[in-house]
């Protein structure tokens, strides 16, 4: 008896087994395929995979004069690659009467400010853009351009080169000039931190976001560089020993730099711009005001030489820093510069028109 009851427990028990793992298989495969049919749902949902996406910024006082020129630039069958936004003055719309170009309409970012160019008010500029920008995921460059800025090359060859890079382009150096660095900052931003560029960079996402949550040295900025005054200003009159004596600090030109310098972030970057800007030296005397009046091509300066001369440079040279710099994209020898200004609305037209410029 006792045997018999024994081998019916035990025979229960076998059963109970079997039967349990017989349902954990059979759920194990009903969840394999229940996950398979979930991933082919996936891959066919998601087809074809968003692309990464290039935010344009454009910092514009009022209209964008040369809307002509990026409609011809932006491409209806490239419009998953880019994305478009525009910091003008509070209030202004972007809409059939003020943009002949329909990629404007809409674009303007809504919590815009006034900017007083060469004040800290331009950083925050672009911090907004890049807070508006930064909200779409697919975003993965960030240009800033000015209004005056055009591409030189077609959507395609401009896409491909600054996404194969895995920096941020931005020019920078370290600034040694008396008289920018203002020792009130020293506690927050050495010196050795201190670096000096232009303000016309592309970031990668991740400077982009460190702009964006940055609160220790923006705040330094608005307390402690300031530019002495306004360059159309200085042209009629000698400058007074008291002005020199001023810290003559421009924001733009030393802020992202200088933030991802305190970040140990140097290796991330590309040290040019992407942008060509000549600095006019002629109304100048000396070395203090260099670097005051980036030159405007006008109407009589446009030419297919001109937009050769700029697409040929390979090379940059840093004078402060003795280093030539030879431009390189993906591992290879390639030309410097993607967009030049400051070009009026007269001679980006006529470049477009003549062929000088193709950007088809
Ligand atoms: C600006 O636009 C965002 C959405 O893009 C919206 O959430 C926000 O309320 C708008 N702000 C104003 C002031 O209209
Ligand atoms: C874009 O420009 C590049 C370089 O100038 C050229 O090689 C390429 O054929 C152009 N592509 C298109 C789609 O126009
Ligand atoms: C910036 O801040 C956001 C929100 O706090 C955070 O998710 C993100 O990781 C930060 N980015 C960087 C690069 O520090």
């Amino acid at each position: 008896m006792k045997r018999r009851s024994y081998g019916i427990r035990w025979r229960t028990k076998l059963a109970v087994l079997l039967s349990l793992s017989f349902c954990i298989g059979t759920l194990v495969l009903i969840r394999k395929q229940h996950d398979r049919i979930l991933s082919l749902d996936n891959s066919v949902s998601s087809q074809p995979h968003p692309k990464p996406k290039i935010a344009f910024l454009f910092i514009a006082r009022n209209r964008l004069p040369l809307d002509v020129i990026w409609d011809a630039f932006f491409k209806e069958q490239e419009e998953g690659k880019f994305s478009i936004y525009v910091h003008s003055r509070p209030g202004f719309l972007f809409n059939q009467a003020t943009t002949k170009s329909r990629y404007f309409y809409g674009r303007q970012v809504n919590n815009s400010i006034q900017v007083d160019w060469g004040e800290a008010s331009m950083i925050l500029a672009e911090r907004i853009l890049l807070h508006n920008a930064l909200k779409e995921a697919t975003n993965e460059r960030f240009i800033f351009l000015s209004d005056s800025c055009i591409p030189l090359y077609n959507f395609s060859y401009t896409y491909e080169y600054i996404m194969s890079s895995p920096t941020s382009f931005v020019d920078s150096f370290a600034d040694t000039k008396e008289g920018r660095y203002n020792p009130k900052m020293h506690l927050v931003i050495p010196m050795h931190n201190w670096r000096k560029g232009s303000q016309w960079a592309v970031l990668i996402k991740k400077h982009a976001e460190i702009i964006v949550n940055d609160t220790t040295v923006l705040p330094e900025f608005q307390k402690h560089c300031r530019r002495r005054s306004l360059p159309e200003f200085w042209r009629d009159r000698p400058l007074s020993i008291d002005a020199s004596k001023e810290h003559n600090c421009i924001p733009d030109e030393h802020y992202v730099q200088t933030l991802l310098a305190q970040h140990g972030l140097e290796d991330e970057i590309t040290r040019r711009s992407l942008t060509h800007t000549v600095w006019d030296m002629s109304s100048s005397k000396g070395h203090e005001r260099r670097g005051w009046h980036p030159l405007t091509y006008r109407l009589s300066d446009a030419s297919p030489k001109l937009v050769k001369t700029i697409q040929k440079i390979d090379n940059i040279y840093y004078e402060t820093e003795y280093r030539r710099e030879w431009c390189s994209s993906r591992g290879k020898p390639s030309l410097c510069f993607l967009f030049a200004r400051k070009f009026t609305r007269a001679a980006a037209l006529k470049l477009l028109d003549t062929g000088a410029l193709i950007l088809n």
